[in-house]
């Protein structure tokens, strides 16, 4: 049964009665007869259509007074109502056209009166513009993890980092349907093993989507994703050889498309390669963190990584994850110099922990899973970005 809601009903103007009953007993409660018979009167008698009635349809003969009517009331802008004129069959299509580009629905008055209502339900019931279309949910964050060498501990702080925000996101009790966890994507195609961390075997679904010709559905893109039973979702790298190269900007940009609409935080373990197909991955990213070890090559080694990130992204905000290093309980001079070269924060410190990182390698449970030494690092990583897209004004339940 149709069901009315303020705001809601359809405001008739004209003066054809035997369609107006018709229209009553299809829409029950929803039609409103108004007094004024033209639109051009409606629009000099009233205001604030758009706070009562969905759709205002009127009957018309395309005259000058009821198209600059049309204009008045602010048909063809967004959201309610929806205007529809009901035109005579010889009106001519000029005159209706007219009508159109004012902003208004245009259906033929009289004789076909069936089709009349079966398009009238399409409007009710949302099909066209009746009813606005419900706000998209944000898009989700992208944290892009990069180390500055080889085994600096990127997929360690992009697992770690997973694990912490699904433990740090608010539970979505009302919405079961609304996705509201995180992914993290391994796009360290030919050597990522993000999977092992959390004991995830590749199912070859990302070797499927990089051997596909055309760009992947948003559904082959989540069917290649699996859940880690660790609170979030991983698309692994494949298990067999693959050349850097095989990955696409076009596919980097369909999986992170569709990942950063069906979750709320996506994580990237990113390859160093400066290749085609990171520049789009940089586009998107939020922040890009930058995991590097406070020798000198490898503060050398970031620097470059953060000019050619800028480069790409002049806006990027980069900040540098010290792994394996005791944050300075005073000033140091090599601190000092790491920032004055890299002129970023140094965002947090991750403490060495041989046997921590090694246990939990072994076990397929990263470290911020139990009680380890880099645990509260870990969480409070992610209760900083946490914060910092609430400060952007984003909800995170998506
Ligand atoms: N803070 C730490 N304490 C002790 N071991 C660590 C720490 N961080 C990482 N490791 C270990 O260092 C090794 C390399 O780490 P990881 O795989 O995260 O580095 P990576 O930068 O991703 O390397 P790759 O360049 O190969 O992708 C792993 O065995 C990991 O357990
Ligand atoms: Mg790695």
């Amino acid at each position: 049964m149709q069901q009315t809601r303020i705001g809601e009903t359809i405001l008739f103007v004209g003066d054809n009665g035997s369609f107006l009953s018709k229209l009553q007993a299809e829409f029950p409660k929803a039609v409103v007869m108004a007094s004024a018979r033209k639109l051009s009167e409606l629009a000099a008698s009233s205001n604030q259509l758009s706070d009562r009635h969905s759709i205002i349809m009127f009957e018309t003969d395309a005259s000058d007074s009821d198209i600059e009517a049309l204009t008045r009331l602010g048909a063809g802008r967004e959201g309610p109502p929806v205007f529809v004129a009901l035109i005579d069959e010889d009106v001519p299509i000029g005159r209706a056209r007219k009508l159109f580009e004012a902003g208004a629905e245009v259906l033929p008055n009289g004789s076909g009166q069936d089709g009349l209502t079966r398009s009238l339900s399409r409007f009710v019931s949302g099909g066209a513009r009746a009813q606005q279309a419900p706000a998209a949910p944000p898009d989700g964050a992208v944290y892009s993890i990069v180390s500055t060498r080889g085994g600096s501990g990127a997929t360690t702080v992009a697992v770690n980092l997973a694990v912490a925000l699904a433990e740090g996101m608010p539970k979505d009790k009302g919405a079961p349907t609304q996705p509201n966890r995180v992914l993290l994507l391994d796009f360290d195609i030919q050597f990522g093993n993000a999977g092992t961390y959390v004991d995830v075997e590749d199912n070859g679904g990302f070797t499927d989507l990089l051997a596909a010709e055309v760009a992947p559905s948003p559904d082959r893109v989540l069917g290649a994703v699996q859940d880690t039973g660790l609170g979030f979702d991983i698309l692994t790298a494949p298990a067999i050889f693959v050349p850097l190269t095989a990955m696409t900007g076009e596919l980097a940009e369909r999986i992170l498309d569709t990942a950063r609409r069906n979750h709320a935080h996506v994580v990237v373990d990113l390859p160093r390669a400066a290749l085609d197909w990171v520049e789009p991955v940089v586009g998107v990213t939020d922040r890009l963190l930058l995991v590097s070890d406070g020798s000198v090559p490898c503060i050398r080694q970031a620097k470059r990584l953060l000019d050619l990130y800028h480069e790409m992204h002049p806006a990027l905000a980069i900040e540098l994850v010290m792994n394996r290093e005791r944050k300075p309980m005073f000033k140091s001079a090599q601190v000092d110099e790491a920032r004055q070269l890299l002129q970023i924060e140094i965002g947090d410190w991750l403490a060495q922990d041989v046997a921590g990182e090694r246990r939990a390698i072994d076990l397929g449970r990263p470290s911020a899973c139990r009680q380890s030494r880099n645990r509260k690092n870990f969480r409070r990583l992610a209760q900083r970005l946490l914060a910092a897209r609430r400060t952007a004004g984003i909800n995170l339940v998506k």
